[in-house]
């Protein structure tokens, strides 16, 4: 599966997919878990300290003058798959970790986005399973940063300005490069209402709710999974359910 979790900033959507990711590659799955966000936050919720891993800058090239396509490249003869098998860092479960890198100022960082999507593009479907974690609001989904996924998690929680920018991404995403699937994943729940709310709000078909957990915004307070941290948390549960429905979705 290729899954992009988007949504409002602060929504829960690095705690999800971290979670979700760590779980899927339990199964025993390569799992490739991807964090898109200038300001990286899902290393942590993988349970991994690496926060500074990027691709380095030797491996991506300038387009020649008078050549077509984008600016920078990844080094010919470097294969995206090449590139993960380097670049990628693995972690707990065996799931592999790749970012472009913090925010750094000017030529590198734009070097770094250039090979980061290119390798996402270039990925061999079969090779790994991917779950991405993008930045808050509705701009990257639809610059082509989510466009590797097939389906889409608009994460959403029952609040007026994340059920707005939920029901934003929800029509963007019909409109635009409109993956194959996308559903609402609501988000701390406290009572059964919000998942109305949500419905009603987004036009989505929710397909994971994951409740209001203490002990799994406490984990990451203290800087670890929640997966670690709390494996049996109502939170960890719920995220194993959504992969169960994830998958089962693919299959119909
Ligand atoms: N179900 C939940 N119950 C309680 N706390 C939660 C839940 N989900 C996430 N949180 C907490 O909410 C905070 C924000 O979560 P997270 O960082 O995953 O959001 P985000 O959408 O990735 O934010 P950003 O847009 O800034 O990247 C974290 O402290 C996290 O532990
Ligand atoms: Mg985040």
């Amino acid at each position: 599966m290729r899954v992009a979790l988007v949504g409002k900033g602060g929504v829960g959507k690095s705690a999800v997919a971290g979670t979700f990711a760590r779980m899927l590659a339990r199964r025993g799955e390569p799992v490739l878990a991807v964090d898109s966000d200038p300001m990286p936050g899902l290393a942590y919720c993988l349970g991994m300290p690496v926060d500074d891993a990027a691709i380095p800058e030797d491996a991506v090239v300038e387009r020649a003058e008078g050549e077509k396509g984008p600016r920078f490249r990844l080094r010919p003869g470097l294969a995206a798959e090449q590139a993960v098998a380097q670049f990628a860092v693995p972690g707990p479960d065996g799931v592999h970790f790749l970012q472009f890198g913090k925010l750094r100022s000017g030529r590198d960082h734009f070097r770094s986005q250039f090979a980061f999507r290119q390798i996402l593009a270039e990925l061999p479907v079969d090779a790994w399973h991917l779950v991405g974690d993008l930045p808050g609001g509705t701009r990257q989904p639809f610059f082509g940063w989510g466009s590797y996924a097939d389906t889409v998690l608009v994460v959403v929680e029952p609040t007026a300005k994340a059920l707005l920018t939920g029901r934003k991404l929800a029509r963007l995403a019909q409109a635009k490069h409109a993956p194959e699937r996308i559903y609402a994943v609501v988000n701390r729940v406290r009572r059964a209402s919000d998942v109305d709310d949500v419905t009603d709000r987004t036009g989505l078909e929710v397909i994971g709710v994951v409740p209001w957990d203490d002990e799994f915004a406490a984990a990451e307070r203290a800087g670890e999974a929640p997966i670690d941290a709390v494996p049996d948390a109502a939170a960890v549960v719920a995220v194993e359910q959504l992969v169960d429905a994830v998958a089962g979705e693919r299959t119909s």
